[in-house]
């Protein structure tokens, strides 16, 4: 598994099957999976974690395991996707967390995404990052400000029902 990235907590790796039952037990948590139709069957998130590895093998870059330094503890991700839905910002590099409720609270997905974003500009030479949740998503979007991504225009979110509550969608993007 490859090191990523280091930040004064934290550890982000490429995937590995060392993650893989942690991130089964993320994606089943209600609280985690709110603002997400669903939480995810064990099935899924493995068809998830597919879909981040091909990613990393395609482009280069992906969805990171964040991990505490002090002991790799599995605590979420963060890192980047390519959104697989038509709007009007698409094709474009989405960055993206999701984290454990237990390490909610910490500054951890902020500490990583900043990193992330570093990253992004010096390493992977990308130009131009968004980033978008439900509108109902409060502390996601608080990380977005963090980052000092900008806030666009809101969008409905087209693999969702119009009348779905989590169908309205905030967007921020960030120039590096
Ligand atoms: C979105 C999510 C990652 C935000 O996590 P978070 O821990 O609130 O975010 P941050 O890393 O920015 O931490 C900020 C919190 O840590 C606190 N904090 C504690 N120590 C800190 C430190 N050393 N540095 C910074 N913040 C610290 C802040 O005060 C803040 O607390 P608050 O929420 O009570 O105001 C988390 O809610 C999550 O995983 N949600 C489910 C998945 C999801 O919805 N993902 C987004 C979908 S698009």
């Amino acid at each position: 598994m490859a090191l990523i990235l280091k930040t004064e907590r934290l550890v982000l790796r490429s995937f590995d099957p060392a993650f893989y039952d942690s991130f089964v037990a993320m994606n089943k948590e209600e609280e985690v999976m709110k603002y997400f139709p669903a939480p995810l069957s064990k099935e899924e998130s493995l068809q998830f974690i597919d879909r981040i590895n091909n990613h990393y093998k395609d482009v280069g870059f992906s969805l990171y395991a964040v991990l505490l330094a002090s002991n790799n503890t599995f605590l979420g991700f963060t890192g980047f996707m390519t959104p697989s839905f038509d709007a009007f910002f698409t094709p474009c590099i989405e960055i993206g967390w999701r984290f454990k409720k237990e390490y909610w609270g910490n500054g951890y997905a902020t500490e990583a995404a900043t990193a992330c974003l570093k990253y992004a500009k010096e390493q992977l030479g990308l130009k131009e990052v968004f980033s978008f949740t439900s509108i109902h998503n409060k502390k996601s979007e608080a990380v977005m400000q963090k980052l000092g991504m900008q806030r666009q225009e809101n969008f409905e979110h087209p693999k969702l029902d119009k009348t779905h509550w989590l169908c309205a969608h905030v967007l921020y993007v960030i120039q590096l």
